[in-house]
Formats: C-alpha cells, sequence, structure tokens
C-alpha cells in the first residue's frame, strides 16, 4: 500500500514550493500524495493561475478558509483540516514555507500524531513583529523532521535545540520550480509585450503589512517609487492587500498617474519570472522573490530592516535598503555597481528528489521513522 502523504498549499508563495514535491511524489509509487488547499489564498490571480502555470492538478481537498484575522484565519483552517487529516491518516503532513495555514495544520498534526514534515524549516528574521516569524517558530517546534534550504538554517535550529536527527538539509525548492518552468518562462514574451528593453526596467512588489498596512510607511514607499520611474521604467504587480491599502489611504491614483510606473494585477508566475529574469533590478519585501534575484544574479533591493533569508545577502545579490535610500541604491545598480553573488549550495533543481529521497527513508519498515512519532508511537489518539 502506498503511503499517503498530504501536502498542504495556502497562499501564492506555497505553490511554487509545494509543485515540485507534487510532481516527484506522484511519479514514485511508495506515495499516494493528496493535495490540500487551506484557501487562504483565493482570488484567481492569487491561486489558480499557479495551478495552470505550475501544472498542478485540482486538489485533492479545498478547504476554503478564505481571509480573516490571524485568529480567525488559523482557527478555520484547523477547524477545516482536522476532518480530513483524522479521515485519511496521513503517513506524513508535508506544510511548507511560514503561512498561517503552514502552522494551523502542524498544529493539528501534531495533536493526531501525524507525523510532520517542514519544508523550509529554521528561517528566522528575528522579528517578532513579523506574523510569519510565529509561524516559522510553532511549525519547527512542531514538525518532526526539518527540511532547511541553507547552513543559517541548521544553525538556527540547533542553537533553540531541535535534535540533529530531525533536521535534513535539503537546499532550495523554489528553484527546482523555476528549473521546470524555465522553457516557458523563457519563451514567454512579457516584458517584451509591456514594451520594455532587457536590463532596462525594474520590477516592484510590495505587502508586508510592516510597509503597506501604515499609512506614513505606504506614502513614503509611493514617493520613492514615483521619483524612481522618472529615471527607470517600473512594473509593479499589486498584491491584493497592497491594493487595498492603496486605496483605503487614497494613494491608487498618485501611483497610477506616474508615466513610468506600470500598475498591474498580481502577475502568473511564468509571467512573473519572465519579467523578473531580464529585469535590470527587483524592489521588494517578498520572501521567494529574494531568493529567485539570488539564483538569476539580478539586484535585490530588499525594503525592510531585517530577512530570514541572511544567505541572499551573504552570498547572493540581495540587499536592505530604507525607503529613504531607496534611490541612491537604484543608482548604484544602474551604474553596474551592484555587488554579484553566487548560487549558495543545493539551490540546484533538484531540491525535490532529495526530500523524496528522504521521506522514502522514513517509510514504516523501510528506514528511520521521524523522530518524535518514534517517542511516540505507543500513544493512543482517540479522535
Ligand atoms: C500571506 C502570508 C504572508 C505571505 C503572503 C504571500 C500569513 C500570516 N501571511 O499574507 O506570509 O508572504 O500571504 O502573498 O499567512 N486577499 C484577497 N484575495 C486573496 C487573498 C488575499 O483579496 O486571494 C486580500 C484580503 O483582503 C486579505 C488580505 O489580502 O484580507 C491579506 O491576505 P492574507 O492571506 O491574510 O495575508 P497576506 O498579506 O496575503
Ligand atoms: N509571484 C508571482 N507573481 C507576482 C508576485 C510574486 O508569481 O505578481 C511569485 C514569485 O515567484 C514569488 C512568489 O510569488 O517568489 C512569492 O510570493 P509572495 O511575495 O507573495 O510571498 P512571500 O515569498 O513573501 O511569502
Amino acid at each position: 500500500m502506498p503511503a499517503i502523504v498530504h501536502l498542504i498549499a495556502a497562499a501564492r508563495p506555497n505553490f511554487m514550493k509545494v509543485a515540485p514535491l507534487w510532481h516527484a511524489l506522484s511519479a514514485d509509487p511508495a506515495f499516494d500524495v493528496r493535495l490540500v488547499h487551506t484557501g487562504q489564498h483565493y482570488d484567481p490571480n492569487m491561486s489558480d493561475a499557479f495551478f495552470r502555470d505550475l501544472g498542478l492538478p485540482e486538489p485533492d481537498h479545498h478547504l476554503g478558509v478564505g481571509s480573516g484575522s490571524h485568529a480567525e484565519q488559523t482557527a478555520k483552517v484547523m477547524l477545516a483540516y482536522e476532518p480530513v487529516a483524522i479521515a485519511e491518516r496521513p503517513a506524513f503532513t508535508i506544510v511548507v514555507g511560514d503561512v498561517n495555514s503552514t502552522a494551523a495544520c502542524a498544529m493539528v498534526c501534531a495533536k493526531l500524531l501525524v507525523p510532520v514534515v517542514h519544508l523550509e524549516a529554521g528561517l528566522r528574521s528575528f522579528d517578532r513583529t513579523m506574523p510569519e516569524e510565529t509561524n516559522r517558530l510553532v511549525t519547527d517546534v512542531l514538525a518532526d523532521l526539518l527540511w532547511t534550504p541553507s547552513p543559517d538554517a541548521d544553525e538556527n535550529l540547533r542553537r533553540e535545540g531541535i535534535p540533529e536527527t530531525r533536521v535534513e538539509r535539503v537546499g532550495n525548492i523554489m528553484i527546482d520550480s523555476y528549473e521546470l518552468q524555465r522553457p516557458a518562462i523563457e519563451a514567454d514574451g512579457t516584458y517584451q509585450r509591456l514594451g520594455l528593453a532587457a536590463r532596462q526596467y525594474g520590477v516592484v512588489t510590495l505587502h508586508r503589512p510592516s510597509n503597506v498596512d501604515d499609512r506614513d510607511t505606504l506614502a513614503g514607499l509611493v514617493a520613492q517609487l514615483v521619483a524612481i520611474s522618472a529615471r527607470l521604467p517600473l512594473v509593479f504587480p499589486v498584491h491584493p492587500r497592497t491594493r487595498k491599502q492603496l486605496n483605503t489611504f487614497g494613494l491608487w491614483d498618485t501611483l497610477a498617474a506616474a508615466p513610468g510606473l506600470r500598475l498591474s494585477e498580481p502577475a502568473g508566475y511564468v509571467q512573473f519570472m519572465n519579467l523578473v529574469s531580464h529585469a535590470g533590478l527587483v524592489i521588494t519585501d517578498s520572501g521567494g522573490v529574494q531568493e529567485e534575484t539570488t539564483y538569476l544574479d539580478i539586484p535585490c533591493l530588499t525594503v525592510r530592516p531585517n530577512t530570514e533569508r541572511p544567505i541572499t545577502v551573504t552570498e547572493g545579490t540581495n540587499r536592505l535598503i530604507r525607503p529613504a535610500d531607496l534611490q541612491a541604491a537604484v543608482d548604484r545598480a544602474l551604474k553596474g555597481e551592484w555587488p554579484r553573488g553566487r548560487r549558495p549550495a543545493l539551490w540546484d533543481g533538484r531540491t525535490a528528489a532529495r526530500c523524496v529521497e528522504s521521506l522514502r527513508a522514513r517509510l514504516p519498515g523501510g528506514g528511520l521513522p521521524a523522530a518524535r512519532s518514534v517517542a511516540r508511537a505507543g500513544a493512543v489518539v482517540t479522535p
């Protein structure tokens, strides 16, 4: 009997982490992989578009939780996922990244004694004002198996007392998605269709609550972007949270009126990566984009005071920039004075294959079971 594996997908940055794993697990007869979409992101351009671009099937379970406060959203995911986990009793539930659904499903499984595997474990911004930091801490303390992307993540987990037997460095799964879609990304003509010349434009993404939920902060960023766009055309696919806040604060029209600034709906994965891979620079507060630009050796100006992905700074092209310093940083990048980077080890497009091997070794009777499941083997679960 193949082992049932639940793969949890919830929000935009999850889909490119889940897709390579879904493809690799479904090609292996040892596994019966089932995709669970919590519905945290639900707009067609925040969800369905990624299923299409990344070759994912319809989810086996769609929990339809939608938006809400942190507690509300987390609780809704727990309530909706618990009966699914009880009914199917997966051998493993794989959660990815650091969104509310990640922590919620990890919590459900921990109580049902379903082994939890966390892909992208160990990242820390050391900034508890970020909701994601809480999700990372909760998920990692509960996970039976922690798949990390980089040595800094291993070190964080070691410092927190997570036993080394539970930690395995598998590399960065985002790069697998990029490599799987590379032919489509290269064939896609989005930047040319927009009338842009390679390396002669910038891409912008912003959605962190710390940047977009405060009126003054967002107004300051809007002013910087308008000024930069007078020198460098900018393409800005706007996240729904950001769109809402720009409208609430009456800032949308200022951005839309800037001739060099092109606002759009959130872009599909292939289109977005076509834009990023031909850009001269990227201005962002996204986690994933910091990694993609490091892989592609493109200057990345991250408008945040910290990052949970320090390797993109120490080895890659990412730099943390204060809003007031954005224009000077753009100048440096345009003059070719931006530091070059190198690709971190194991960011090689083969992370999903390593994950499958890691899971195979832990199949019942097939090797090491996940650490905490051994300790709990005698426990009785009464749902
Ligand atoms: C979430 C994650 C964040 C991640 C981001 C990726 C948490 C705590 N946050 O933030 O870590 O970086 O996704 O994009 O899990 N909305 C829509 N349509 C959608 C989804 C959201 O209109 O399909 C709007 C709603 O007004 C919603 C708001 O965006 O209230 C925020 O959505 P939510 O999922 O709560 O957080 P994100 O900011 O998207
Ligand atoms: N992305 C996309 N279209 C967009 C913006 C982002 O396809 O308009 C992709 C991109 O690959 C990026 C990923 O979505 O790495 C991450 O999403 P997001 O920035 O929303 O989340 P974070 O990584 O910050 O959690």
